[in-house]
């Protein structure tokens, strides 16, 4: 470890993420075990955002409890430690929907227009035909305001790290100019938040695509050892090997992106080998990164089946952590209130 640490190891970490299913690989290794090595270094605050998972899906609401107790399952089986990250939900802290319609006041509309990560969500989801500029003109008011709600959710702590993913990157970027504004219209009461961004990790599904729970090809952190073997082991690979003796290039074989992520340089070099001159078999090869794979997902999976059977307790401990952010968003707001000439 470095003794001098770096300018950024300093101040508050914050962030979150939409409730939309058990956890996935994907979110696994590009942000929640992240966030694990962050509560260490810094003090941070990591949240279960429902109220965004509004802005894309308003119908069947009923199971967002469920989901939000799932979430908070999947964190603390992640290792999210209550006592050093303060773990909460969103919409048990109403102050975030004060600031957010404070906020929604000092942005000019424009801003929002412009946002391409809303306008590549809501093509994707197939609400608007077009990236062009008037595309998200027919969307929803809470879609083209979420970096709006999401500046909130950051500055409402004073947040001057936001650990997220490339396409998140906008969102950080608005949130510093909607503090900036506030700082300059009325009292400097915000930081100025930047994005850490995670390691681009390429983590694709078992066919190949991008992992995700729509396309059926996840690996989920619930999932049981043998269930990651057989998903992993299935797992697509370099077309090229149709038969054993067939080589093969790494480079152009889904599974080996996690290799990347899990194998030692030694045990990279022997697959790298292998495969390039027909040494090894794709299942002898996936094998060596399923171990790792399977290594870590097996603890957490033993963790999240303890926990699934204490649902109270779980909720217990998210109870505390809202406490604990309630504190700090109440202060918050009383200073913005007064900043703003709401103040008593
Ligand atoms: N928009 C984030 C995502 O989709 C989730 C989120 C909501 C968030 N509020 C936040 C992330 C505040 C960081 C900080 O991943
Ligand atoms: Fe992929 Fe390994 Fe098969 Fe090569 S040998 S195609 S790296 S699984």
């Amino acid at each position: 470890m470095d003794t001098i640490q770096p300018p950024q190891s300093s101040g508050i970490v914050l962030s979150g993420m939409r409730p939309t299913g058990r956890l996935h690989l994907g979110r696994w290794l590009g942000a929640l075990r992240n966030w694990i090595r962050l509560q260490r270094e810094r003090r941070c605050f990591f949240f279960i955002a429902d109220w965004h998972v509004l802005t894309t899906r308003q119908e069947n609401t009923g199971d967002i409890q469920g989901n939000a107790l799932d979430m908070m399952i999947d964190f603390l089986s992640g290792g999210l430690n209550p006592e050093q990250a303060v773990i909460f939900r969103q919409s048990a802290i109403k102050e975030h929907a004060e600031l957010h319609l404070l906020f929604s006041m000092i942005i000019p509309t424009p801003w929002l227009l412009r946002n391409p990560t809303i306008k590549e969500q809501a093509r994707e989801l197939g609400l608007v035909q077009s990236e062009d500029d008037a595309a998200l003109t027919t969307v929803n008011y809470g879609l083209l305001g979420y970096p709006v709600l999401q500046a909130a959710d950051i500055l409402i702590y004073k947040a001057s790290g936001v650990p997220v993913g490339i396409d998140q990157v906008p969102h950080i970027e608005l949130t510093r100019e909607i503090a900036r504004r506030f700082n300059h219209l009325y009292r400097p009461v915000f930081p100025e938040p930047e994005a850490l961004l995670t390691e681009a990790q390429k983590v694709p599904g078992t066919d190949g695509r991008k992992m995700s729970a729509s396309y059926n090809n996840a690996v989920f952190l619930s999932d049981p050892p043998q269930v990651i073997e057989q998903k992993l082991g299935r797992m697509m690979t370099d077309p090229r090997r149709v038969r054993r003796p067939d080589p093969g290039e790494p480079f152009d074989c889904p599974a080996f992106n996690l290799h990347r992520i899990y194998c030692t340089p030694e045990e990279i070099e022997y697959v790298m080998k292998g495969c390039r001159t027909a040494g090894i078999g794709c299942l002898e090869c996936k094998h060596i990164m399923i171990k790792h794979v399977v290594a870590e997902l097996g603890p957490i999976s033993e963790r999240r089946a303890d926990l699934e059977a204490r649902p109270k307790e779980v909720l217990e401990i998210l109870e505390h952590g809202n406490e604990r952010a309630r504190k700090v968003a109440t202060t918050t707001m009383e200073e913005v209130r007064e900043a703003m000439g709401f103040g008593e």
